[in-house]
């Protein structure tokens, strides 16, 4: 029996919730808010489409009942607040620091032995606290942001060039921030062929700068967080845990010297298994990926500095 607990019934969460349970990959999934009713009326909503969807996944909704999470094997934080238009998701850390570690102590709790999958903003910094207030190994933490910004990365590669985006292959590491993420364009492929085979570096640039607003592009347009994406990369690292998949996605990885970085957790591509970060890829990277690495890492670090300047942890 596996079993998933999303925390937070939001629209992300929410549409993690539903991924997970529409491809089946766990056996139960538990969706708990602290908003009386929102989690019960999200998995009925989902139980009744389950009736013309054909999924069998056992539904749990809950309102801060952690009993009811218990013996998870993956916990998916998605609770806080989401960004306004306008607003960076660095913002967000004075509300969401608190909420994170609430949610992630109650469910650690009931759940000793699950792996946290931390999408909150800014996920890094919440990635960061959710291993130093556990105190977890790292193995067990995994900031999913990278997974996101991935899927964007080849949502504009497949725009730009018209290739199928099953056929784009494209990786972005570094901070999951506007101003930190890094899409290595110098690594997209499209079916093994470099992308600047089909590419000029002007448009390879308006790619990767499209990549790094993709989410606050969406913003703009909806009002507020984007939803599908975001729950969707979520779902498919708990589908490669769960599923022991050992595929290589990047994701938020505590760092204790590789990339030349130190107590720092940030994008890096990763294996992903039934042990959660099983093992991190150090991958060549180019001049220029390097210096973007530093910026983004000392970004991020600035953030974290933060959760010790309020005493969060
Ligand atoms: C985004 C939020 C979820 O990038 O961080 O859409």
């Amino acid at each position: 029996m596996s079993k998933v607990t999303v925390i937070g019934a939001g629209m992300v969460g929410a549409t993690c919730a539903n991924v997970l349970a529409a491809r089946e990959v766990a056996d139960e999934v538990v969706l708990i808010d602290i908003k009386e009713g929102l989690s019960e009326g999200k998995m009925l909503d989902m139980y009744q489409a389950s009736a013309t969807t054909d999924f069998k996944t056992k539904l749990t909704g809950c309102t801060n009942d952690y009993a009811q999470t218990a013996n998870s094997d993956v916990v998916v934080v998605t609770s806080g607040i989401p960004r306004k238009p306008g607003m960076t998701r660095e913002e967000l850390i004075g509300t969401n620091a608190n909420i994170v570690k609430s949610v992630v102590s109650q469910a650690l709790a009931h759940s000793p032995n699950a792996i946290f999958v931390i999408v909150s903003n800014p996920m890094d910094t919440m990635a960061y606290l959710t291993l130093k207030s556990t105190g977890l190994p790292k193995n067990r933490v995994i900031g999913m942001g990278g997974a996101l910004d991935s899927s964007r990365f080849r949502c504009y590669l497949a725009k730009a060039t018209g290739a199928n985006i099953h056929d784009v292959d494209g990786m972005v590491i570094g901070g999951h921030g506007d101003t930190t993420m890094i899409p290595l364009t110098s690594k997209a492929t499209i079916k093994g062929v470099p992308v600047s085979q089909f590419l000029s570096q002007e448009e390879l640039a308006k790619v990767a700068a499209d990549t790094m607003v993709g989410g606050a592009t969406l913003t703009g347009l909806l009002g507020t967080s984007a939803w599908y994406a975001p729950g969707a990369a979520a779902a498919s690292v708990v589908e490669a845990i769960l599923g022991d998949q050992k595929r290589i996605i990047p994701c938020g990885y505590y760092l204790e010297g590789e990339y030349g970085q130190e107590d720092i957790m940030i994008g890096v591509p990763v294996v992903i298994g039934r042990e959660g970060i099983e093992k991190i890829i150090e991958i060549e990277l180019t001049d220029e990926e390097k210096a973007a690495f530093e910026a983004s890492a000392a970004a991020v670090r600035k953030v974290n500095q933060i959760l010790y300047d309020t005493n969060a942890i």
